[in-house]
């Protein structure tokens, strides 16, 4: 929140994820329109968030990777009046992002500086895969970056599509973070590290690894069940996840879902 030293201030970000959107607004994902999704999840925020210091979106933004969608979500989340960050999820495109936002957009800048806080962007997409991995050049970049942090003696949240560790789905993990050894090799190296966030699962998700909250996040559109080891929808509302960073390394976190409405969605469908 705004203080005059921002060094003591605290932060507070907000995650939308896995928005799903397609070119036309109508088209359905498994029966759910996620426009609509997106729409009352954004009306969610305003009505409950004062000041929002960014807004961390972490991917799977539109389903069918098209100009169209990435301009109506830009548009929607301009309305937030808050510095966004994007990073790809599986369905997304980079190139179309970044030809919808303009190259030198901010809300594609890997890294943000909040007070005491940084935060780290990392795309894990590879393309014409569902499941997610940290290229060399990404770990390059952020073995660099958390050196960077470190020195400036910040705190750190990093923010990632894909979820690093198996969460309790079975048929979510072949679509997980593949090979991420050198991707905790990396981070274990660090005890200001305090969080990292995912979208991809669908749903709110937590524990503690390495002292390192491990957060996942509910969807802006259609939600996994959490506990299925097939494909298997949930009856949960869409949500978005709110942190608050404080000054002296701490997270409050939780998720907040729309209440008071039914969505349309085909709970019998076996896959999206
Ligand atoms: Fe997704
Ligand atoms: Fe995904």
């Amino acid at each position: 929140m705004a203080s005059q030293d921002s060094s003591q201030a605290i932060h507070r970000l907000i995650q939308i994820t896995d928005s799903h959107l397609f070119a036309d607004e109508n088209t359905e994902l498994v029966g759910m329109n996620c426009q609509e999704g997106l729409t009352d999840v954004v009306e969610l925020v305003k009505e409950h968030e004062d000041q929002i210091d960014a807004v961390l979106c972490t991917g799977d933004i539109a389903q069918d990777a098209s100009l169209l969608a990435y301009n109506r979500f830009a548009e929607k989340i301009d309305e937030l009046r808050s510095p966004q960050l994007w990073i790809p999820g599986n369905h997304d495109i980079p190139g179309r992002m970044q030809e919808a936002l303009g190259t030198e957009h901010p809300a594609l800048n890997h890294t943000l500086r909040l007070g005491k806080w940084g935060v780290v962007m990392l795309n894990s997409c590879v393309e014409g895969c569902i499941y997610g991995k940290l290229s060399e050049s990404e770990l390059e970049m952020l073995a660099k970056e958390l050196k960077l942090l470190h020195q400036e003696e910040r705190y750190v949240l990093l923010a990632v599509h894909h979820n690093p560790v198996p969460v309790n789905a079975e048929w979510l993990q072949n679509h997980s973070m593949q090979e991420t050894e050198e991707f905790f090799r990396i981070i274990d190296a660090y005890d200001n590290i305090k969080a990292v966030i995912f979208g991809h699962i669908h749903q709110d998700f937590k524990i503690v690894r390495n002292n390192v909250l491990m957060l996942g996040a509910p969807s802006t559109s259609i939600q996994f069940h959490p506990e299925h080891d097939y494909f298997s929808l949930d009856k949960e509302n869409p949500g978005y996840r709110w942190l608050s960073l404080h000054p002296n390394g701490q997270i409050a976190t939780g998720v907040r879902r729309v209440v008071g409405k039914i969505y349309k969605l085909d709970l019998s469908s076996k896959g999206y």
